[in-house]
C-alpha cells in the first residue's frame, strides 16, 4: 500500500462518525493522561532513591494504551457493547503500566510504596508471584484508579499495573512471542520446557535476593 492510497479514502461526512472520533481521541486522552500520572508518581520514587542514595527498587517502566483493534475485540468476545462508556466500565486494561524491578522484595516495595497515601485506589490485585499461573508465568498484577486533575475537574481512570522482576520479565516477553499472542499450538512437551524455565527464573530470583540481603543492599 502507497501513502496516495490512503489520501484517496473519503471521509465519512457523518456527524455520528465525527462524534465518535471526538469521543475515542478524549478517551484515548484520558488513559494517556492516567498512565503519565503514575509515571509521576514512579519517576518521584526513583529520584528520592537516587539522592538519598538508597537502593532504586525500579530498574525500568513501560507503558502502552490498548490497540482500539484489541479493545474492540476484547468487548465482542465478552458480548458487552461497543460504546466508549462500555469501554470505561468493563475494561481494566486499556492503560497499562509495567514496573521492572531488580529484586523479589522490590516488588513489593513498589506496590506499597504505590498504595500507601491513598492516592491511588487498589480495585483488584492478582499475585502471580505467590500463586503462578500454571504455565508459569509470574507478576503481580494491580487494578488501580488513578485521580487525574483535568480542568473540568478530577476523574479516577482505571490502570492496570504489572510488576515483576527481571527474570520473570524475561520469560514472560519470550513466552509472549513464542505462544500467547500468537496462539502457536506448542503441545505439552514445549508446555513442560517453558514451565521448567520459569522455575528455574523464579528459583535465580530467590537466589539473587538473599544474596543482595547477605549485601545488605536494602539497608543503605
Ligand atoms: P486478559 O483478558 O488477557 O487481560 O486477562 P485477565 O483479565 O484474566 O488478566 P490477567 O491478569 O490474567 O492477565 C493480564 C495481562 O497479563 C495479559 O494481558 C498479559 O500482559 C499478562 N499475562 C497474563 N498471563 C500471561 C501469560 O501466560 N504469559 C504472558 N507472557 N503474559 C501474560
Ligand atoms: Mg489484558
Amino acid at each position: 500500500m502507497d501513502g496516495s492510497e490512503i489520501l484517496d479514502i473519503p471521509l465519512p461526512d457523518d456527524e455520528a462518525f465525527t462524534k465518535f472520533i471526538l469521543h475515542y481521541k478524549q478517551l484515548i486522552t484520558m488513559y494517556e493522561s492516567a498512565v503519565r500520572c503514575v509515571a509521576m508518581r514512579l519517576s518521584i520514587m526513583e529520584k528520592e532513591a537516587d539522592t538519598t542514595g538508597k537502593h532504586n527498587p525500579i530498574r525500568s517502566i513501560s507503558s502502552r494504551i490498548k490497540q482500539p483493534l484489541s479493545i474492540n475485540r476484547k468487548l465482542r468476545n465478552r458480548g458487552m457493547p461497543l460504546t466508549t462508556k462500555s469501554i470505561m466500565e468493563n475494561l481494566h486494561d486499556v492503560a497499562g503500566v509495567r514496573i521492572i524491578c531488580e529484586y523479589l522484595s522490590d516488588v513489593y516495595k513498589v506496590r506499597d510504596n504505590l498504595l500507601v497515601d491513598g492516592f491511588m485506589e487498589l480495585l483488584q490485585e492478582k499475585d502471580y508471584i505467590k500463586t503462578p499461573k500454571l504455565n508459569g508465568y509470574r507478576s503481580l498484577h494491580l487494578i488501580v484508579a488513578v485521580p487525574v486533575p483535568f480542568q473540568t475537574g478530577v476523574q479516577k481512570v482505571i490502570c492496570e499495573l504489572q510488576l515483576r522482576t527481571t527474570a520473570m520479565d524475561t520469560w514472560a516477553a519470550l513466552e509472549h512471542s513464542l505462544r500467547y499472542k500468537e496462539d502457536r499450538p506448542c503441545g505439552p512437551e514445549i508446555d513442560r520446557e517453558l514451565l521448567e524455565c520459569a522455575d528455574m527464573l523464579a528459583e535465580t530470583d530467590v537466589k539473587m535476593q538473599k544474596i543482595a540481603e547477605q549485601l545488605n543492599i536494602f539497608e543503605n
